[in-house]
């Protein structure tokens, strides 16, 4: 499953042979591990502090002054204070939002012009840093992509339509977290800091192989230096034919050979570490530029004396954030006089800054970020020499969206002083929000592919020349013109990142994963792929972002909903233990009974325990969960010396438990054992629990609620679509929990569709495909659907209820064969509901009658 058509493999390969646009681009990745220096003295540069608060799991902003308390066995002193700072040194930081959207109004750095609109200060906007994700164009028609979960894919255009190829490393190797081609070589690094090579086997398959770095011993090294390197980041030189890395103890570390292997350790500038390359050989030819942890700039050329040289700013600076992010910059050529080259890079307080080289002298330049603006990735975007009056820059907020700098490209006259700068936000797309910290990737001109906080992608693309249905395009006549307005579309990812992007597939036809097949006779192909591109802009509707809401909104207190007493019972009363040999049943009176075959034989079997138990909530690996009548959740399971209970509920972070996932996954079928495996339950309070259970490492997580209801049941855990926990809100609506990035999404529904609060039954007929549905009940008895396929995307269906007099009582029942659905009528019957052909049915199945045996 992890392994590409090798066929792809080749024709790929060959068509980097024909052509690859450079893209410097490639993220790094290094971040920063702060070394004590004890010559430094602490300044404060911001007015805002966060408390860890153990009790509701996040971070809390503090109010100043604050005191900052030590405490040893319970004796307590204060340490230190942090005061407020003064007023003018405040407005140059912390600021979010204000550009116009896409109006290129020009202002000021920051600390001029004020411009735009003020928005309030939301302290939840800052995003999380999403480690794992980089993107890499390989080709015209390849772009490599690692995730939030740390698989690899890639998006390949087949001639008719992009498709993804899975290349995920082994399992063993664990997560990626980015991919690099180097002289016609794909090598990826994996986040535990080894480095794999992609290796065609004796029948073509590709196959991920070790390639550790061991330094080469004819340098300089010390001969002993034998033990293998642990990666941090890696950058490819201007040239593709190098590879820098910096080590995770801070080495930078070259790759000059590939067969055999030939490494170089450069080492470090003199007191301090690299953290991050800042750019590899595109400023000047065979010198490096890497960051330190502390944000200091150092410049490395073997062939001078020294050859680690720092680049300090002078005394009397006129800006105080001077620290660096160690992150790749941007090198620019001729951007501040002829022959002149420029080194875009941001500093910690969110600020881009350049270093510039003009007649052989260096200078710094400030070219600050608008008001209200953290900048935290910058994207570089090839140029375009002969038309272009400006050059710009992408730059990715810390809230999620992508402003655009725009420069007049030098014009010989000029002073550098007198530029006018042009600040225009694209914001974001629509309910999702750009990954922080993270470069995007220049595709085309006016193509620009940037991975999104919650998983997918983006790309900001002219009008009409980009978007999911939009292939590589060879001759691209568009002049980029401050009048064209850029359009976002989204772009599908992977069920590994918990999305709906099916796999390219081995037939015929245009999801082919070589070559896409369209002119086919069968119009059902036609119609797929047409409907493909309606796809996109559909999709994007279904998922709703949650924004944070405050305890005041009106929604929250909306909600009257209680959960009954005896829910767990009437929910949870059995479960399967093993298929065909053992179920568990849980009596009204609390008694815990085990129906077993054992050698042919079926036997009752009672597990005792001290508290009554209310229900049967999971099952994993041969453990079953149960919960008791204060909420406990307790592990029944065959161990070496018999059987044990195990309280879950002992452990850290545990809450008192109302329900869990209502089917789980049966062992066998295609069932892949991760190291993340978890089950999830509803605490009694309404959130979502995370328990993980991998190789018995049991740990609890909260993942909250969505932020305008309190959880009422799971729908589905990861049955329907991996990574994906599907719950009912007490409101009555339909939201989703993402295992991956965290992220709560609420989808489209009908104001006049309010679901029960039961359990649902997914149904998903084969794991290769993404299609199915998942079936609720609504709050007046019918039966809902919700279902996806690759051609119209998601979609209601209200099943309604077999009769007017009958309504469904109980949770949807198990589902068989893709097709068959068992539900409990009102009136006592079980009722079928079947697809004939196309067409769904009802069929009364009666009920389970007793033939009076006294005669
Ligand atoms: C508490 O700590 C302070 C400072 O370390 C010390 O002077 C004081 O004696 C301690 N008090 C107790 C009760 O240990
Ligand atoms: C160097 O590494 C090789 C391969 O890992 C190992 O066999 C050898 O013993 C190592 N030598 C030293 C001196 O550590
Ligand atoms: C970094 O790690 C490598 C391999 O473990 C080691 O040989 C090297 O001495 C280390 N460098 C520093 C500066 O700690
Ligand atoms: C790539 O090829 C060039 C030219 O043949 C060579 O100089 C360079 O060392 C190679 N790089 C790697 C990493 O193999
Ligand atoms: C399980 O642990 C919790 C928390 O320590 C405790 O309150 C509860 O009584 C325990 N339940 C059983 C059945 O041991
Ligand atoms: C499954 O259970 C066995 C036996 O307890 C254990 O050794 C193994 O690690 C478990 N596997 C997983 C993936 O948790």
């Amino acid at each position: 499953m992890s392994i590409c058509h090798p066929i792809l493999f080749i024709i790929w390969v060959l068509s980097l042979l024909i052509s690859f646009v450079l893209s410097s681009s490639s993220s790094s990745w290094c971040p920063p591990h702060f070394s004590l220096q004890t010559d430094r003295q602490f300044e404060q540069k911001s007015d805002r502090f966060w408390e860890f608060e153990e009790q509701s799991n996040s971070w809390v902003e503090v109010e100043l002054p604050y005191d900052l308390v030590s405490c040893v066995d319970g004796n307590c002193t204060t340490v230190g204070s942090i005061a407020q700072m003064s007023k003018k040194t405040k407005d140059h930081r912390n600021r979010e939002d204000s550009v116009p959207e896409q109006s290129s109004s020009s202002f000021r750095k920051k600390d001029g012009g004020k411009g735009g609109v003020k928005v309030k200060e939301n302290s939840d906007m800052v995003l999380p840093l999403r480690k794992r994700i980089s993107l890499i164009k390989m080709s015209e028609a390849s772009i490599w992509v690692t995730g939030a979960s740390g698989s690899v894919y890639e998006r390949f255009w087949n001639g008719v339509q992009w498709v993804i190829a899975p290349h995920d490393l082994p399992v063993l190797a664990g997560p990626a977290n980015s991919v690099f081609m180097v002289n016609q070589t794909i090598l990826a690094l994996s986040e535990a800091g080894n480095l794999y090579q992609m290796h065609l086997t004796e029948n073509s398959q590709p196959v991920w192989v070790d390639f550790l770095p061991t330094v080469d011993h004819s340098t300089k090294q010390e001969p002993e230096q034998n033990s293998t390197f642990q990666l941090k980041s890696g950058v490819i030189s201007d040239d593709w034919e190098r590879l820098y890395f910096c080590t995770k103890n801070g080495s930078l570390l070259e790759l000059v050979g590939i067969e055999p292997p030939r490494w170089v350790n450069h080492g470090r500038p003199p007191g301090a570490n690299v953290a991050a390359i800042a750019d590899a050989a595109s400023v000047r030819p065979e010198v490096i530029f890497t960051l330190s942890s502390i944000g200091d700039l150092y410049e490395y050329d073997r062939s001078s004396k020294p050859s680690w040289k720092k680049h300090i700013w002078r005394e009397g600076t006129t800006t105080e954030d001077t620290s660096l992010i160690p992150s790749k910059g941007c090198a620019l050529h001729g951007f501040g006089g002829s022959h002149s080259v420029s080194l875009f890079l941001l500093t910690k307080g969110g600020n881009l800054v350049e270093r510039r080289l003009h007649q052989r002298k260096w200078k710094w330049i400030v070219h600050g970020s608008p008001e209200n603006h953290h900048l935290s990735s910058i994207t570089s975007v090839s140029q375009d020499e002969f038309n272009e009056k400006t050059s710009s820059l992408f730059l990715t907020t810390a809230s999620g969206s992508v402003l655009e700098y725009r420069v007049p490209k030098y014009s010989g006259s000029a002073q550098d002083n007198q530029i006018e700068e042009n600040w225009v936000s694209h914001t974001h797309p629509p309910h999702a929000k750009l990954a922080r910290g993270i470069s995007g990737m220049q595709f085309q001109v006016g193509r620009i592919i940037f991975p999104l906080d919650d998983g997918r992608l983006a790309e900001l693309h002219l009008p009409g020349l980009g978007g999911e249905t939009a292939g590589p395009n060879y001759q691209i006549n568009v002049r980029r013109k401050a009048s064209l307005k850029y359009v976002w579309s989204i772009l599908d990812s992977p069920e590994t990142e918990g999305w709906n992007a099916e796999y390219c597939t081995e037939e015929r036809g245009p999801t082919n994963c070589i070559m896409g097949i369209k002119d086919e006779p069968s119009d059902e192909n036609v119609a797929r792929s047409m409907s493909r591109g309606r796809k996109g802009s559909k999709e994007q509707q279904n998922y709703l972002s949650l924004g944070s809401i405050s305890s005041s909104d009106p929604r929250l207190h909306t909600e009257l909903y209680n959960m009954p007493a005896n829910w767990i019972n009437m929910n949870f009363r059995l479960r399967v233990m093993q298929g065909g040999r053992s179920f568990f049943l849980i009596t009204d009176s609390g008694l815990t009974f085990e129906y077993l075959n054992t050698e042919n034989v079926w036997i009752w079997l009672r597990h005792e325990h001290t508290t009554a138990m209310k229900g049967a909530v999971g099952y994993y690996n041969g453990s079953l969960f149960l919960v008791d009548e204060h909420g406990s959740l307790l592990i029944r399971e065959r161990s070496s010396d018999g059987l044990a209970w195990i309280n879950c509920t002992a452990m850290k972070k545990a809450r008192p438990i109302l329900g869990g996932p209502p089917w789980d996954k049966l062992p066998g079928k295609g069932l892949r054992v991760t190291a993340e495996d978890a089950l999830f339950f509803v605490s009694k309070t309404g959130r979502l629990l995370q328990f993980t259970v991998a190789l018995r490492k049991f740990k609890w997580k909260d993942c909250r609620n969505p932020p305008n209801t309190k959880v009422a049941g799971i729908v589905d855990q990861e049955i329907f679509r991996e990574n994906i926990v599907f719950v009912i809100g007490r409101n009555g609506r339909l939201y989703q929990y993402n295992k991956v990035s965290e992220i709560w999404h609420e989808h489209r529904q009908s104001q006049h569709l309010v679901l029960s609060r039961l359990p649902g039954t997914a149904m998903r007929p084969s794991s290769l495909s993404l299609t199915g549905s998942l079936f609720m009940l609504s709050e007046d008895g019918g039966l809902v659907e919700y279902h996806w396929n690759g051609l119209d995307g998601w979609n209601w269906v209200e099943h309604g209820t077999p009769h007017r007099s009958v309504t469904l009582v109980g949770s949807p029942g198990p589902c068989f064969q893709g097709n068959q659905l068992f539900l409990i009528g009102s009136d006592g019957n079980v009722y079928l509901r079947y697809l004939d052909q196309t067409t769904w049915k009802w069929k009364n199945c009666g009920f389970p009658y007793m033939e009076s045996t006294a005669g």
